[in-house]
């Protein structure tokens, strides 16, 4: 989507795209009369957005009123870190959860980034502190440590270097160290364990941290029950989801992952082991395909909103959005900048 589209483009977007997708809260398509309710707060927000010298960046786990209605850019965790990284405007609305508005805040020192939420939190990145992973670096000090992007800034300066669901298995497997540190995802551990041990690279994972509280209530007794049901669905999965899930998947991978294999696919039925939100963007980039939600949703990131987005362009000036510390910032920096060197040298 590009930034410099009329505002009337941007209504009709909206309008074509609302038309298409499920409203999650209720279960059905969304009224005419919801869209233009929509509509027009959607247009003061552009507006807002153009006069304050705003770009607006959302997850695709947002509600679809944010991706379709007034984000500039949307995106797995990885190109919404790029994306605002490169950003010119002076303030970065970051439609998300905290760890991500910190990391585009540490790409961004100098500008100002707010998370209209103010802050929403992520059970991985609660998971785990810097002081348990200066403890593992300690115990184990030939290892590589990665860390989930996932993971408070303080969690990020001291670790080598950050990974995304859609770079991780890429990094982990080019990593030259036999031991590698895993933080915080636990349940991604054991998924790059499998993933090593099919490809016949032998390397030591050493995890510790959480779960993510929306992927880790997914299981293998809900994925064959809906095989049994749709034994012509494709099961797709994040990487977030235990082991069996992921094994018993027709696909694994990022947010961004999942929306290019189903794109790609021939198959019509999808059952979807993520979070809800990913639902209408599947629905609006697939007209003719059928998606199985599997009824999980994120909290967090449904804590943003048109009326959030909206204060914040009216107060921008009073508030502060996400301050860090500068030497602890530079250092986290650190860790991501080795993640982008990592990921392009792949490429
Ligand atoms: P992605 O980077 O795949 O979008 O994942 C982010 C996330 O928080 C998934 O729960
Ligand atoms: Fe965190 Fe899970 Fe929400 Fe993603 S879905 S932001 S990992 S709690």
């Amino acid at each position: 989507m590009q930034k410099d589209i009329s505002l009337e483009d941007k209504t009709k977007y909206l309008f074509d795209n609302l038309s298409k997708v499920t409203n999650i809260t209720t279960g059905s398509w969304f009224s005419l009369k919801e869209i233009n309710d929509i509509a027009n707060q959607v247009t003061q927000i552009n507006k807002l957005k153009r006069e304050n010298d705003a770009l607006i960046l959302a997850h695709y786990y947002c509600s679809p009123k944010i991706l379709f209605g007034v984000a500039d850019f949307c995106g797995d965790s990885y190109a919404l870190a790029k994306k605002a990284k490169e950003a010119k405007e002076q303030n970065i609305i970051f439609c998300g959860v905290t760890f991500m508005a910190e990391t585009a805040k540490i790409l961004n020192p100098d500008k100002k980034v707010i998370l209209p939420p103010m802050t929403a939190g992520c059970s991985l990145a609660s998971g785990i502190t810097a002081q348990e992973v200066l403890a593992l670096r300690k115990k184990y000090p030939n290892a590589k440590v990665l860390c989930y992007i996932n993971s408070s800034a303080e969690v990020k300066a001291v670790c080598d270097t950050c990974v995304t669901s859609g770079n991780v298995f890429k990094i982990v497997e080019n990593t030259k160290q036999d031991q590698i540190i895993f933080v915080p995802d636990l349940y991604m551990a054991k998924n790059i364990e499998a993933y090593l041990k099919n490809k016949g690279i032998k390397k030591e994972i050493i995890a510790a941290g959480a779960t993510c509280c929306v992927h880790d209530k997914f299981n293998l007794a809900q994925l064959n029950d809906v095989k049994n049901k749709y034994p012509e669905a494709k099961i797709i999965s994040h990487p977030e989801c235990l082991p069996e899930v992921c094994k018993n998947s027709d696909f694994v991978g990022s947010t961004a992952g999942m929306l290019k294999f189903v794109k790609e696919s021939n198959a019509k039925i999808f059952a979807v082991f993520s979070e809800w939100g990913l639902i209408n963007m599947l629905e609006a980039q697939n007209p003719g395909k059928k998606f199985i939600p599997c009824g999980r949703i994120c909290a967090s990131m449904k804590r943003n909103n048109l009326n959030n987005i909206e204060s914040v362009l009216k107060n921008l000036t009073d508030l502060q959005g996400v301050i860090l510390d500068k030497n602890l910032a530079q250092k986290a920096k650190q860790a991501i900048d080795n993640m982008f060197k990592e990921t392009e040298n792949d490429r």
